[in-house]
């Protein structure tokens, strides 16, 4: 492994993907087709599963204990920061979760297209901040410690995941269906 939040990075990939899925589908809503509750159970899985439990598991039990005893404060600089956004994520998930349900029974799309947006576009800036600022100074601090680090990480992943009985290839098979399916409909 070459830097220490490589395998942060490709859980960075797998969510913006399905943040890209996920507009798609508000695209879909908004011009008034029809989404099916299954399919969009899965999205939500995604969201307050993967993203919530495991990869923000990952930064908050591993990367950020690993930077603090690096030097970095825990508190007023970016750790409190993304400590923030990670409750914020939550709340947007959990808002998301209503107005999906709202909308499996009542056909009105309004708020779940609204609350898929807001959803969308905290989670890609906070991604593009982590990418760009956190890991950036995470992989200067951290250097020569990769390996460890993202073996410590894969614990950590490994943890959650058995906690919510499902594995990352379950994830990643989730991902790229619902992206290929949502996708036909665009056509
Ligand atoms: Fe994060
Ligand atoms: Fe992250």
């Amino acid at each position: 492994m070459s830097s220490s939040t490589e395998s942060l990075r490709n859980d960075h990939f797998l969510i913006e993907k399905m943040m890209r899925a996920l507009n798609v589908t508000a695209d879909l809503l908004q011009a008034g087709k029809s989404i099916p509750a299954p399919f969009l159970e899965q999205a939500l899985d995604f969201t307050k599963n993967f993203t919530n439990v495991c990869h923000h598991g990952k930064e908050e039990d591993t990367l950020f204990p690993t930077l603090e005893r690096g030097g970095m404060p825990r508190q007023g600089g970016p750790i409190a920061r993304m400590l923030l956004e990670h409750e914020m994520t939550k709340q947007l998930a959990e808002k998301m979760d209503v107005s999906a349900k709202a909308y499996v029974q009542t056909g009105n799309a309004g708020q779940l297209v609204a609350d898929i947006r807001s959803y969308t576009d905290h989670v890609s800036q906070h991604l593009t901040k982590e990418n760009f600022r956190l890991f950036a100074m995470a992989d200067m601090m951290l250097q020569g410690k990769a390996a460890q680090v993202n073996q410590e990480l894969a614990k950590t992943e490994e943890a959650k995941l058995q906690s919510l009985g499902k594995t990352r290839s379950h994830y990643e098979q989730l991902v790229k269906s619902y992206d290929a399916e949502i996708r036909k409909n665009q056509a």
